[in-house]
């Protein structure tokens, strides 16, 4: 049994869709939760910027004594994996992508068209499209950058006409001239907005990457003997600017403990 937290980061308040579906699957396991508030997006900057900052957050989560570090950000995943496995030897580093991956591959077959909607760094690494064809290579897959999402999202501008155009602008064509069916939610701000995809696109199957993070944490924790069933104490949310839908959403995510939240600049 080992009692140290799981490190979980992402650019921002997204990687906290991640955290309900983890805490369910380990409910003993504590988290020491990062998000980088002050430079989020990642999505729109450069790949050595992400593999940069990514490195900062790692190194901070690591000298904290995290026993893994899981990736809830799919632009990190996309771009840093094999820097951040190469930097930690010592603990687990398990992304999103992958085992997302092999979700999509296992419940989808040729007849299926399938979108994956990301940033523009995810889309433009194709990540997302190798990973699902290494399972299935007779898969359809096309993918979609929508930038302007995580922006509002951050700014919990999620209810609003604002946000409906705006997927209506990204998703439109894009569904209809694919014949899209299947849609990955390819970032993890997205599921904040997956009622509203929902709403104007009702036919559609939605992916959700979190269980898959969530499952891929369980088992690599498990393999590596790592996993702990103590009660946890805190958990700790670390923002690099600690905004107050940041607090909102910590509160809404975190029911069951106990938790801290607090400010981490670099
Ligand atoms: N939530 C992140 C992802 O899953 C990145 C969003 C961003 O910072 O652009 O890709």
């Amino acid at each position: 049994m080992d009692k140290r937290p799981i490190g979980i980061f992402d650019s921002g308040l997204g990687g906290l869709t991640c955290i309900a579906p983890i805490a369910k699957a380990l409910p003993g396991e504590r988290i020491l939760y990062f998000g980088d508030t002050a430079r989020t997006p990642y999505g729109s900057k450069s790949r050595e910027t992400v593999c940069e900052f990514a490195l900062q957050i790692a190194d901070f989560l690591v000298k904290n004594d995290v026993k893994m570090l899981a990736i809830a950000c799919n632009t990190i995943s996309a771009t840093a994996i094999p820097l951040l496995q190469e930097s930690y030897p010592e603990i687990p580093v398990v992304g999103i992508i992958e085992p997302a991956a092999a979700e999509v591959a296992a419940s989808c077959s040729a007849g299926n068209s399938i979108g994956i909607i990301a940033t523009k760094v995810t889309v433009k690494t194709k990540a997302y499209e190798r990973a699902i064809k290494k399972h299935d290579p007779s898969l359809s897959v096309y993918q979609m950058a929508c930038p302007a999402f995580v922006p509002l999202i951050e700014e919990n501008i999620i209810e609003s006409d604002i946000m409906d155009s705006l997927i209506r602008y990204y998703l439109d064509d894009f569904i209809s001239y694919h014949r899209i069916d299947t849609l990955v939610l390819g970032c993890t701000h997205y599921p904040l907005i997956k009622e509203n995809i929902l709403r104007l696109y009702p036919k559609l199957r939605i992916i959700n990457p979190s269980d898959a993070l969530a499952s891929a944490v369980e088992r690599s924790l498990r393999e590596n003997e790592l996993l702990s069933d103590d009660t946890p104490k805190e958990s700790t949310f670390f923002a690099s600017d600690i905004s107050e839908n940041f607090i909102q959403m910590v509160d809404r995510i975190i029911t069951e403990t106990d938790y801290n939240i607090a400010i981490r600049k670099f």
